[in-house]
């Protein structure tokens, strides 16, 4: 049966291509946006022009209503739903108010995992996407004004890991993928702007990991059998040293 997938933030960016490689795939992929739904519509026509399936859904999903209509709208039209890519993510915008990156990064994505977890079935997933700068923030220098990304997105990795027993009592699988930073995203581009210096110093340990390859392995994670929480790194091997997790 095909699965249906809610890649949340897939107008741009990692989320889109992990839209595209998913359509490719073989699932149908449900292509949320926040405003920019002309952009959601181009990763949908390049999925279908490829011989896949997806459609847009708008959503802020920092709005507790929004979260609600987009899983349910998206369960009550397919009639199911198998996999949650949590991808969209942000805080670094100039307007956004302090305490925006918590709500993104921490609140609504538990929000939308419980959500889910009304709908997900037994071999379920979901796939939580965050980056090294944020998954070892506690032990590792974050870039400036990147800290309070960091720690929201690592907020929201620790509560999510905290829902790991309920998601194993229903059979739902839990994945996180952490990623070095992605050479060519707007975040990078940003970084680069801000603190120049963070990503010469990511660069001189090697190529930054390309959009194509992190969203393969997002999308890889929607399926690979692992133990609940497992972590996947992509990049930047030398975050984890000297004490490597998961054998990485
Ligand atoms: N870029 C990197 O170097 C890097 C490295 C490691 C990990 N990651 C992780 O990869 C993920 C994607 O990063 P990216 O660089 O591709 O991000 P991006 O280019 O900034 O794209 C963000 C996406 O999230 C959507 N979005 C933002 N706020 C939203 C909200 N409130 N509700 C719904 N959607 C919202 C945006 O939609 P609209 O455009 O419609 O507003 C957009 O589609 C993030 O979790 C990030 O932490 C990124």
């Amino acid at each position: 049966m095909q699965r249906i997938v809610l890649v949340t933030g897939a107008s741009r960016g990692i989320g889109a291509e992990t839209a595209r490689v998913l359509g490719a795939r073989g699932d149908h992929v449900v292509v949320n946006y926040r405003e920019k739904r002309k952009r959601a519509e181009v990763i949908v026509a390049d999925i279908a022009a490829a011989g896949g399936s997806a459609s847009v859904a708008g959503a802020d999903i920092t709005d507790p209503d929004s979260a609600r209509a987009l899983i349910e709208s998206t369960a009550g039209e397919f009639g199911r739903l198998d996999v949650l890519v949590l991808n969209a993510s942000g805080g670094l915008e100039r307007d956004a108010a302090p305490e925006y990156a918590m709500r993104l990064n921490r609140d609504a994505q538990t929000r939308l995992a419980r959500l889910a977890l009304e709908h997900l079935p037994a071999g379920g997933r979901i796939v939580f996407v965050t980056s090294h700068q944020a998954h070892f923030s506690a032990t590792r220098p974050v870039p400036n004004r990147y800290e309070p990304i960091a720690a929201s997105k690592r907020a929201g990795e620790d509560a999510l890991r905290e829902m790991i027993p309920e998601f194993d009592s229903r059979g739902i699988g839990f994945t996180v993928v952490s990623g070095d930073m992605i050479d060519g995203t707007i975040i990078v581009r940003l970084l680069e702007r801000r603190d120049p210096d963070a990503v010469t110093a990511r660069r001189e340990h090697g190529s930054l990991p390309t959009v194509e390859e992190f969203a393969t392995a997002v999308a890889d994670a929607t399926t690979a059998a692992t133990a609940p929480g497992h972590t996947v790194y992509v990049g930047g091997r030398d975050f984890a040293l000297p004490a490597a997790e998961n054998g990485w």
